[in-house]
C-alpha cells in the first residue's frame, strides 16, 4: 500500500512545477507567497488515491489534481476577505499583507490557471472533468454565500448548516475524488459511491474544522483562533449550543454575540461552550459523518487492500489539529 507521504511528494512536486511569469508582480507575487506556503494538499491527494484505487497510475490525474489545489487556494484568498481573517497557513493573509485588490485579482487568476490544469488531462474525458467541476464551483459559491448571509440569521437550522457546509467545503471533496475515478474510467455507481465517500468525509472534516476555530492549539494552527465567534459564524457549536442551552444561558449567548471586545467574547463564547459539553456533542456528530463515509467507500467493488490509502487520510482529517 502507498502512504499519504507518497502522494503528498507527488503533489508538491506538481505544485512546484506550476509557475507563474514575473510580472506584474503584484498580480503574481502573491501566488507565489501563498502556494509555498502548503497546506495539507489533502485534495489532490484524495484525486491520485481515488485514480490509484481504481487501478490506474495516479500520474495519470495529477492535472486533474493540482485543478483542485489551484482553485481551493483561490477559494481560500477570497474566503480570507470574506471572513476578514488575519492569518493562514501561519503567515499574514494575502489582503492582509497586500491588499483587498490585489487578493481579489490573484485570485482570480489563480481559478483560471486551475482551468488551464485541468485541460491538460486527455480530450476524451476533459469534458466529463468540466461538468463536475464547473458544478462544483458554482456550489462552493452558493456555499460561501449561505455561510456570510447565515452571519446576520439567528434562525438557522442544523439542516441548513450541514446543507452549507456540504456545498462550501464537502463538495470539493467529492469533485477531487470523483474526477479521479473519471481518469480511471471506472464505473458509474463508483464515481458515484465515491463522491458520495467524499460528501462525508468533507462534512466531518467541516465540522472538525469549526471545533478547531475554537479549540485549537494557537501555535499550532497556523489561523486566527476564535475567527468564527468573532464573525458570529453559524458553526455547529454555535447552533448546537442554542439548542441545548437552558434560558440563563441562552440569554448570556444572545448578549455575547454582540460583544464589541473580540478577545473576551472568543474566551466567555468558549466557557459556556464548555459548560454544555459542546465540542464533545460536534465530534459526535462528526463521527456519525465519518461513519457513513466508510459505508459508502465499504459497497465499492474493489480489493480492501486498495481503499487503505482512502481511510487512512480520512482517519487523520479526523484527528487533525491543522
Ligand atoms: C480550509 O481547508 C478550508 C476549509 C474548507 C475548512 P484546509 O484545511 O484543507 O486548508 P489547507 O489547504 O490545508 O491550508
Ligand atoms: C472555508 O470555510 C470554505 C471555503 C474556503 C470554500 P472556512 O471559512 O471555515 O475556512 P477557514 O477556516 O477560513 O480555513
Ligand atoms: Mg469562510
Ligand atoms: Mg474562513
Ligand atoms: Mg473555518
Amino acid at each position: 500500500m502507498q502512504s499519504i507521504q507518497y502522494y503528498s511528494q507527488i503533489v508538491e512536486k506538481g505544485v512546484g512545477n506550476v509557475q507563474f511569469p514575473l510580472s506584474p508582480s503584484n498580480l503574481y507575487d502573491p501566488l507565489r507567497y501563498f502556494l509555498v506556503l502548503g497546506g495539507k494538499r489533502m485534495r489532490p491527494v484524495l484525486t491520485l488515491m481515488a485514480t490509484d484505487a481504481f487501478g490506474v497510475d495516479c500520474n495519470k490525474s495529477l492535472p486533474a489534481a493540482l485543478s483542485v489545489e489551484l482553485f481551493h487556494n483561490f477559494s481560500l484568498i477570497h474566503d480570507d476577505i470574506m471572513d476578514e481573517a488575519p492569518i493562514r497557513r501561519g503567515q499574514a493573509t494575502v489582503h492582509t499583507k497586500w491588499n483587498q485588490n490585489i487578493a481579489i485579482l490573484s485570485g482570480d487568476v489563480l481559478l483560471v490557471k486551475a482551468y488551464q490544469e485541468l485541460a491538460k488531462q486527455d480530450p476524451k474525458i476533459v469534458a466529463e472533468l468540466l461538468h463536475i467541476f464547473n458544478k462544483t464551483a458554482v456550489e462552493v459559491c452558493e456555499g460561501q454565500q449561505m455561510d456570510m448571509d447565515f452571519e446576520n440569521r439567528e434562525d438557522v437550522t442544523i439542516t441548513e448548516y450541514i446543507e452549507m457546509i456540504r456545498l462550501k467545503t464537502s463538495v470539493l471533496l467529492g469533485c477531487a475524488l470523483e474526477m479521479g475515478a473519471i481518469v480511471a474510467e471506472t464505473s458509474k455507481e463508483n464515481k458515484e459511491l465515491i463522491y458520495e465517500f467524499g460528501q462525508h468525509v468533507g462534512i466531518a472534516f467541516q465540522i472538525q474544522d469549526d471545533i478547531l476555530d475554537l479549540y485549537a492549539d494557537p501555535e499550532k494552527f497556523g489561523k486566527q483562533v476564535g475567527g468564527d465567534v468573532i464573525c458570529n459564524k453559524k458553526t455547529l457549536l454555535l447552533l448546537k449550543a442554542f439548542e441545548l442551552a437552558n434560558d440563563f444561558q441562552k440569554d448570556e449567548l444572545a448578549v455575547l454575540l454582540n460583544e464589541e471586545d473580540a478577545e473576551f467574547k472568543v474566551a466567555a463564547v468558549r466557557n459556556l461552550f464548555d459548560s454544555i459539553g459542546i465540542k464533545e456533542i460536534c465530534k459526535g456528530i462528526m463521527q456519525e459523518h465519518y461513519s457513513i463515509a466508510k459505508e459508502a467507500l465499504a459497497k465499492i467493488n474493489i480489493p480492501d487492500e486498495k481503499k487503505k490509502p482512502l481511510l487512512e487520510l480520512a482517519a487523520y482529517l479526523m484527528e487533525r489539529e491543522i
